[in-house]
C-alpha cells in the first residue's frame, strides 16, 4: 500500500490531502478563497496566488495531523502542476518540490484535469478503463475517452466558454452571487425551465463539441427584456445547458466504441439536475453511470493525491525541475475544435 500527499492550488481552493492506493482518504483539508473573490464577482489571480501562499503550509500540517502520520511515512508527494492560474499552480508545486526534496520522497506532477478524470475511480473501485468521461468544470468542458492512467483521447471540447464559466457568468448577470454554479442551481429550483426561450448552441452537429458563449448572451438579453423573473431565467438557462450536455454526450456515446461506463466529473458535476439527466442517458444506452460524491467534484486535493497514487503505481514520477504549466492538454494530439478560440 502506498501513502500519497496531494496538493492542489490551481484556482481558488487551497487543499492538502492524504490518500492511500487502497482508496482510503485519511485526511482532506481545504481552504476556500470565496470570501476573497466575492467582492469582484470572480477569481482575481493575484489575490488567489497570495492567499495560496498564506495557507498551503498550515494545510499540509493540518492534513498530516488529522491523518496522524509524519511526512517520513509518505511514499510520494503529488502536486498539481497545471493547467490553471500560474501564480497559484506555482505555490502548490513549489511546496511539493520543497517537501519532496527535504524528505527525500519522489515528486509526482499531476495534471489537474487528470485529477478530475480519475476522481470517480477513487470513489468507486468498480469503475474500470476504458470509460467515456464528461469533464465539466469552471475552465473546461470536454468529452474524453479514458483508456488508462495517462492515456486520454479528447473527443470534443468547447469552442468558447466552459459550462461552469457559463453558470458563473449567468449568476453574475442575474445578481445571484458568487460562486455562480450553486447559486444558479438554487435559484433554478424555484423557476420554470420552459419560461424563457434560450438557444441550444451546436445541438445536433456531427462532432460533439460544445459552445456556451451565445447562451450567455441570450441570458443577458432575457434579463434586459425586463419581463422574466430571475428564477425563470436561471431554470431555463440550466435546462439549456442540460439539453446541450445530453445531446453532445449522446453523440460521443455513439462514436466511443468500447467504453464500459459513462462518467461525469468536475465542479459542474455537483449539479443535481445535470447528474440526474446524465444518469438517464447512461441507462438509455445500457451503460453503468459513475459520478463522484459532491465534495470530490469541485476542486480538492484528494483527487490529486489519488491521481498521484495511480501514477505512482504505474512508475510515473517527475524530476524536481518539472515546470508549472498554465496550459496542459490531457490529449496532446487533439486537434483544435473547428471555430474554436484559444482554449485547449
Ligand atoms: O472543478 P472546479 O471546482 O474548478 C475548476 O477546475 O474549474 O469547478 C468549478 C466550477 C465553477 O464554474 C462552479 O460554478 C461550477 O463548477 N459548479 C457548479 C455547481 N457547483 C460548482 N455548476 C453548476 N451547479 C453546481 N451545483
Ligand atoms: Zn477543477
Amino acid at each position: 500500500m502506498a501513502l500519497i500527499l496531494g496538493l492542489e492550488s490551481s484556482c481558488d481552493e487551497t487543499a492538502a490531502a492524504l490518500v492511500t492506493s487502497e482508496r482510503t482518504v485519511l485526511a482532506h483539508c481545504l481552504a476556500t478563497q470565496e470570501a476573497h473573490h466575492r467582492p469582484f464577482g470572480g477569481v482575481v489571480p493575484e489575490i488567489a496566488a497570495r492567499a495560496h501562499v498564506e495557507v498551503m503550509t498550515p494545510l499540509v500540517e493540518q492534513a498530516l495531523a488529522q491523518a496522524n502520520v509524519r511526512l517520513a511515512d509518505v511514499d510520494a508527494i503529488a502536486a498539481t502542476a497545471g493547467p490553471g492560474l500560474i501564480g497559484g499552480v506555482m505555490v502548490g508545486l513549489v511546496t511539493g518540490k520543497a517537501l519532496a526534496h527535504a524528505a527525500s520522497k519522489p515528486l509526482i506532477a499531476v495534471n489537474h484535469l487528470e485529477g478530475h478524470a480519475l476522481s470517480p475511480r477513487l470513489a468507486n473501485p468498480d469503475l474500470q478503463f476504458p470509460y467515456l468521461l464528461l469533464l465539466v468544470s469552471g475552465g473546461h468542458c470536454q468529452l474524453l475517452y479514458v483508456e488508462a492512467v495517462g492515456r486520454y483521447r479528447r473527443l470534443a471540447t468547447t469552442i468558447d466558454d466552459a459550462a461552469g464559466e457559463a453558470f458563473d457568468k449567468t449568476a453574475k448577470l442575474l445578481g445571484l452571487g458568487f460562486p455562480g454554479g450553486p447559486a444558479v442551481e438554487a435559484a433554478a429550483k424555484a423557476g420554470n425551465p420552459k419560461a424563457v426561450p434560450l438557444p441550444r448552441p451546436l445541438l445536433g452537429t456531427k462532432e460533439p463539441h460544445f459552445s456556451f458563449a451565445g447562451l450567455k448572451s441570450a441570458v443577458l438579453r432575457a434579463r434586459d427584456a425586463g419581463v422574466y423573473k430571475s428564477e425563470d431565467i436561471a431554470a431555463s438557462f440550466q435546462q439549456a445547458v442540460v439539453d446541450c450536455l445530453l445531446d453532445r454526450t449522446q453523440r460521443a456515446v455513439d462514436v466511443a466504441d468500447g467504453a464500459t461506463a459513462l462518467v461525469v466529473a468536475g465542479g459542474v458535476a455537483a449539479n443535481h439536475t445535470i447528474r440526474a439527466a446524465l444518469e438517464g442517458l447512461a441507462a438509455r444506452n445500457g451503460l453503468p453511470f459513475f459520478a463522484p460524491p459532491l465534495w470530490l467534484c469541485t476542486d480538492n486535493a484528494a483527487m490529486i493525491g489519488w491521481a498521484g497514487a495511480e501514477r505512482f503505481a504505474a512508475g510515473l514520477t517527475d524530476p524536481l525541475d518539472v515546470a508549472a504549466r498554465p496550459r496542459w492538454p490531457l490529449d496532446p494530439d487533439a486537434e483544435k475544435a473547428r471555430g474554436a478560440g484559444v482554449k485547449a
